[in-house]
């Protein structure tokens, strides 16, 4: 038998960039870097710019980076001389921060762009006809989303003020070839994705307007899974255990939606909301049960108890969904309890449920204290199903949705006002549309520090991933198993050579650990943030506890780095229209997605099916 089913993509993505601001400053090459295994990918974005003024010019650094990501390390190199940036706690940056300030110089930040991106920016005095390159390291876990993970390569690079084109070519400019590895060693696979336009491919493109171009790569991809048990991969006494069976029968939902239709939800919004609804009423098997309430200040039902999706009862709540209606003010307390009440008056055996609010305010009706509404929700659903809620536009409290829904085994999404939000919607409402199983619990004896293992619901196309250590690295004791109604099984585990496992452990931990000082209260909240601010620390992420402290040449202020909150409002980048010309919006993004399927892991003794990988383009048609 062979365990080695250990998949690795590494993605390596080069763009050289022939850009011209006048005289002033050239990048003249620019590179990321992108490797991932264990599915944990860690982005380097090397930048070289050089200076062709006569006199010393401030030249400017900036990326964008996916919001799931840490930044793990900053340096700049100048004259043979390299300045670190140090990650801090936050108070200790703010002071350095505070004396910057005082001394009149300005604090380099990390904003938050768009729906998934932060920016991250600084800048540094290079003298006369000299040198500097910008490198910055982050770090993220791929999450397993509708069946694949995704990696975003985000190219908002620089673009001259007199229009600088770049074509992102998949026929001329993209190499693809896979090797083949020693399958005991470190990776069976591996795919390599080279990604370089020539200058004249970035010149010429059929949607580049007069301001040029940016763009993101995609990389899309899913892995080979032999057992449905999970892959269990161990290194230098840390785990990780993936776990996304597919293979399984879809259990039935009872499914309630509580939606907003407050006077704040007038216009596209109520009548994007009516939109989904529809759609999603479309997509309900004839096993599954529903319940639709709609609320202002007060509960409108279509039924009082959760009905079956039958043609019939659907055709009629699609009626009701068509006529929701905008009007009066906003009591979630009273409507999210009704949903409770009615998932709770229909425990069926064998069955999900889950409970849906979507919500564009704060409450302002009926019970208004955040968290007196909270503690009625969690005793109204006791641990019995999750709650998603989905905030829509920028007027919600998120920090209350977010607490309400993790207190609840559930998270919460922000819904962007944009003519795309009934997508949005949708594509929520598929990740939770088929549960495989509930009660999932990961034993590991012989295991400690462990993150998460109890899972209440388990969704086709996602992924339970759970990271630990092994007691004093002994393997012999350590026996994973995984336990849900009617299954005990034990997993076998295969050890590895990567020093990922031990990042994705503590990645994986700062994550909860936040979710953690966010969902409770006291001292446990006091401790879970010690927690969080000390692994941050000691692994060097960039979180909402700590920021970078970027050094510069002597006589330059520090710049200091913070990660914005989640959920803060995007700002949108003007300041720099100066000497990047125009900034396109996310709209203007060119996609270019890449789809490496099903990797093939090579099994011991069989014959390793020839590893697919196809390219897909959305410049144009698919290929
Ligand atoms: C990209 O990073 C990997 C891992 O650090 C390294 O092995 C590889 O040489 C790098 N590729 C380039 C083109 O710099
Ligand atoms: C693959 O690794 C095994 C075990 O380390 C070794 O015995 C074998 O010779 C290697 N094969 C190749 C082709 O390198
Ligand atoms: C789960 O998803 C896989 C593909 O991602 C599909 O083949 C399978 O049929 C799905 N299972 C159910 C029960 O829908
Ligand atoms: C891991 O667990 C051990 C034993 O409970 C504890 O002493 C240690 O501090 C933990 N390490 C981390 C990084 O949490
Ligand atoms: C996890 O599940 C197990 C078994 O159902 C239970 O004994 C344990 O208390 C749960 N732990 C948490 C933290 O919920
Ligand atoms: C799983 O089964 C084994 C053997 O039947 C038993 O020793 C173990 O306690 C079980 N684990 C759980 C979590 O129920």
């Amino acid at each position: 038998m062979c365990f080695c089913w250990f998949v690795c993509v590494c993605v390596c993505v080069n763009m050289f960039i022939q850009s011209h601001y006048g005289d002033d400053w050239d990048i003249y090459s620019f590179h990321i870097n992108s490797t991932v295994s264990s599915r944990y990918a860690t982005t380097v974005i090397t930048s070289r710019v050089a200076n062709r003024m006569d006199e010393s010019k401030e030249i400017e650094f900036q990326v964008r980076i996916p919001k799931n990501a840490f930044i793990s390390k900053f340096r700049m190199f100048i004259d043979g001389q390299a300045y670190d940036g140090v990650v801090k706690s936050k108070e200790a940056a703010k002071q350095q921060y505070t004396d910057a300030v005082s001394q009149g110089q300005s604090a380099g930040i990390v904003s938050s762009v768009g729906r998934t991106l932060e920016e991250f920016k600084t800048s540094v005095n290079v003298a006369a006809h000299k040198k500097v390159t910008f490198e910055l390291t982050y770090e993220e876990l791929l999450k397993r989303k509708l069946g694949k993970y995704e990696l975003s390569l985000i190219f908002v690079q620089p673009i001259a003020p007199n229009g600088f084109l770049m074509v992102f070519d998949i026929y001329s400019g993209l190499f693809l070839s896979l090797s083949r590895v020693n399958k005991s060693e470190f990776c069976c696979y591996q795919a390599w994705v080279y990604f370089y336009p020539t200058e004249d491919q970035q010149k010429t493109c059929d949607r580049c307007g007069e301001q040029g171009m940016n763009g993101d790569l995609v990389i899309v991809y899913d892995v080979n899974r032999d057992n449905s048990f999970g892959d269990i991969k161990k290194s230098s006494g840390y785990f990780v255990h993936h776990f996304a069976p597919s293979n399984l029968a879809r259990i039935p939902k009872n499914v309630a939606f509580v939606i907003d239709q407050s006077s704040s939800m007038h216009g596209r919004k109520i009548q994007q909301t009516r939109t989904a609804l529809i759609r999603i009423l479309n997509d309900l098997a004839e096993e599954d049960h529903f319940g639709l309430i709609t609320f202002d200040s007060s509960i409108f039902h279509w039924k009082r108890e959760l009905v079956q999706a039958t043609e019939e009862n659907l055709a009629s709540a699609k009626t009701f969904a068509l006529q929701i209606q905008d009007r009066g003010a906003t009591d979630i307390n009273q409507a999210v309890l009704e949903g409770a009440r009615m998932l709770n008056a229909n425990p069926r055996e064998g069955s999900a449920s889950i409970l849906i609010l979507l919500t564009d305010g704060d409450p302002t009706s009926g019970v208004t204290n955040l968290e007196v509404i909270q503690s009625n929700v969690r005793k109204a659903i006791a641990g019995e199903f999750p709650l998603y809620c989905l905030g829509f536009g920028f007027d919600v409290n998120f920090e209350f949705l977010e607490k309400m829904s993790l207190q609840n085994n559930g998270v919460a999404r922000r819904i962007y006002e944009d003519s795309d939000a009934e997508l949005q919607l949708k594509g929520f409402y598929e990740e939770v549309a088929t549960p495989l199983l509930t009660d999932v619990t990961m034993v590991y004896e012989g295991g400690i520090n462990l993150t998460q293992t109890n899972f209440s619901q388990y969704y086709n196309g996602s992924e339970i991933v759970v990271a630990g250590q092994i007691t004093d690295n002994d393997i012999r004791t350590f026996t994973p198993q995984v336990v849900f109604p009617g299954t005990n099984v034990t997993v076998e585990s295969a050890d590895v050579a990567d020093s990922n496992i031990q990042r994705v452990w503590a990645y994986l931990t700062v994550k909860q650990l936040l979710e953690k000082e966010l969902r409770l209260s006291g001292p446990e909240k006091e401790s879970a943030k010690k927690e969080a601010l000390e692994l941050s620390l000691k692994y060097s992420f960039v979180t909402p506890l700590t920021s970078m402290v970027v050094t510069k040449p002597p006589g330059e202020s520090s710049d200091v780095l913070h990660k914005p909150k989640e959920g803060e409002a995007p700002q949108t980048p003007t300041s720099n229209a100066r000497q990047y010309g125009l900034m396109p919006t996310v709209s203007d993004i060119l996609w270019l997605s890449g789809r490496v399927s099903h990797l093939s892991t090579g099994r011991s003794g069989g014959q390793s099916p020839a590893p697919a990988v196809k390219f897909q383009s959305v410049l144009g048609q698919d290929t």
